[in-house]
């Protein structure tokens, strides 16, 4: 459904408490009141609407326009701190960024079977996925249309959705079977009562969502990885490999510095991955810029990096990184794949899933060895991440600058800008 995206000069009454001390006659905001849906503003450009959102304009425009994407790397200093910590940047960013465009949420191996299913959260959209009694995939907002109790949770094999509140029960294609003790109300039309659904697809193993309701033209490849596609194709991103295990971890963190981590060009692997860097050979790094995808390429370091025939890297690492949070790491018999979920300004849950050549995945030494060494890096970043987190909102910092590596972090940050300018 289109919406009207209204400008109002004075709203304290729906304004957010951490808004109010900013507030003056001038300044101006944009609220909805609806259910989600795309509108096209009166700044003429497509967006996604969300309920009772409140935005200073001109405060978030102020901070958007403090990176600018036209200076090139070698003059450009990095977005301002702000981008990092300030709320309404970041509610801001989860309706531009997030829920604009295909999302990877899960691998398809979670909804294998008939009635599997699989829940999980974007931003503030809380979702269900899963493949009904016919087979087809099916997505939802993961909500109960009585009083908004989250319906599933976790993930399993289910013939139907019962809510947990007070019993409502929905079939896997999103109607409402049963609603208790409703038999008297009046104008209830159970067939307007069932689950919002949400645009869902697969590329590879992966599976994708979109929030938007608006249609698009190009297919989901072409507009999840635009010209990257052959690419990653070429370098084993496949469904062939088999699903290993999954971890999560939680960092105290802007989502945002968990991505530049990964995108400084193997910049601070030298330092701080002393480890890694033995299977890596760095003067070989590359990185290639599609769309909205960057691939980092390296070579395997020499055997001596290899430990007692150990080598979990193989002889190429190619790094791709999804716009806005997706990475997927292919390297010898590996394929990992890092989610980078918001959870708030100064917060984000990063959900690694590991993949393995098939022939390998019954080697438990070979699996227990590479994830150790896997976990090793990670909690090494996890350190690097939270320093960074807190440095960016000491006084002493504002902006930094890039090294020529950085380049696809520029990229990332010139794709933000894209998204969220006014
Ligand atoms: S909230 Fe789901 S049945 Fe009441
Ligand atoms: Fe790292």
């Amino acid at each position: 459904m289109m919406m009207m995206m209204m400008m109002m000069d004075t709203i304290t009454a729906t304004m957010p408490e951490f808004l109010t001390p900013k507030l003056n006659s001038t300044s101006r905001y944009f609220t909805t009141h609806s259910e989600f849906g795309d509108s096209v503003s009166q700044f003429g450009r497509r967006r996604l609407v969300y309920p009772s959102r409140v935005f200073a304009v001109s405060e978030i425009s102020k901070l958007v326009a403090e990176f600018d994407p036209e200076i090139p790397l070698e003059r450009a200093s990095t977005p301002p701190s702000s981008w990092y910590s300030d709320p309404q940047f970041y509610r801001f960013e989860l309706d531009h960024v997030f829920y604009g465009g295909w999302q990877a949420v899960g691998y398809s191996e979670q909804i294998k079977d008939n009635r599997d299913y699989f829940t999980g959260r974007l931003g503030e959209v809380e979702f269900v996925v899963c493949r009904d009694e016919n087979g087809k995939i099916q997505a939802f907002h993961n909500v109960c249309s009585h009083h908004a109790s989250i319906l599933a949770s976790g993930n399993g094999n289910k013939s139907c959705f019962v809510c947990p509140y007070h019993g409502w029960t929905y079939s896997l294609s999103g109607s409402l079977l049963k609603a208790t003790r409703m038999a008297e109300i009046e104008n209830f039309a159970s067939n307007e009562m069932g689950l919002k659904s949400l645009k869902v697809a697969l590329w590879g193993p992966f599976v994708l969502l979109k929030v938007a309701k608006a249609e698009t033209d190009g297919s989901v490849a072409s507009e999840w990885l635009g010209a990257s596609v052959e690419r990653l194709s070429q370098g084993g991103v496949d469904s062939s490999l088999s699903f290993i295990c999954r971890r999560e971890y939680i960092i105290y963190c802007n989502w945002k510095v968990f991505c530049d981590n990964y995108l400084d060009g193997g910049y601070h692997v030298p330092y701080a991955h002393k480890g890694l860097m033995s299977g890596l050979d760095l003067e070989t790094y590359s990185t290639t810029i599609f769309d909205r995808v960057s691939i980092q390429e390296c070579g395997g370091g020499s055997k001596a990096g290899e430990k007692d025939g150990f080598d979990r890297l193989g002889s190429k690492a190619l790094y791709a990184f999804v716009y806005p949070n997706f990475m997927i790491n292919r390297y010898g018999p590996w394929m990992d794949t890092n989610l980078v979920i918001p959870l708030g300004p100064r917060k984000c849950k990063v959900v690694f899933d590991y993949f393995l050549d098939p022939s390998l995945k019954d080697d438990e030494a070979f699996i227990k060895r590479s994830l150790e060494e896997s976990e090793r890096v990670q909690l090494e970043d996890v350190v690097l991440c939270e320093s960074v987190q807190r440095g960016l909102e000491s006084p002493a910092y504002d902006k930094g600058r890039y090294a020529l590596v950085e380049k696809p972090m520029h990229h990332f940050h010139s794709l933000l800008h894209q998204n969220l300018k006014l």
